[in-house]
This record gives structure tokens, C-alpha cells and sequence, in this order.
């Protein structure tokens, strides 16, 4: 989730987390290594793409 900077987040244990940045992308996954800016660990944790349909070859039933 992309917010306008700069900004200042309260955490869950009342600290708080401060950035200047014009924009700054906030974690919205939970997978990030330094809450509460998205660090791009969601990537990597994409499913894997569905199989691709294999149609059947000669001399199969259907
Ligand atoms: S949204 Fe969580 S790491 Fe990017």
C-alpha cells in the first residue's frame, strides 16, 4: 500500500515508525523483515502458477 510521505505510524507495541519519503510503501503481507515498510519479502512468497492445461495425445480416450 503506497501512502504520502512523510509519515508517522504507530506499531501495535506503541512505538512508532517515522519516514520522510515522498511516498513510502507500507507492509501489508506481514512477511516484511522491517515493519512497517514493505522490504519487497512479498515476492517471494507468491504461489507457485497453476498447471497449464495439457490437451490429450493421439490415441487417448475422451
Ligand atoms: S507488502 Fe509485505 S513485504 Fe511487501
Amino acid at each position: 500500500m503506497l501512502v504520502e510521505g512523510p509519515v508517522e505510524v504507530e506499531l501495535a507495541d506503541g512505538s512508532t515508525a517515522f519516514s520522510d519519503r515522498s511516498v513510502v510503501a507500507l507492509c501489508t503481507c506481514r512477511r516484511t523483515r522491517r515493519p512497517p515498510w514493505c522490504d519487497t519479502s512479498h515476492r517471494a512468497h507468491r504461489l507457485p502458477p497453476e498447471p497449464r492445461f495439457t490437451p490429450p495425445t493421439a490415441g487417448e480416450d475422451g
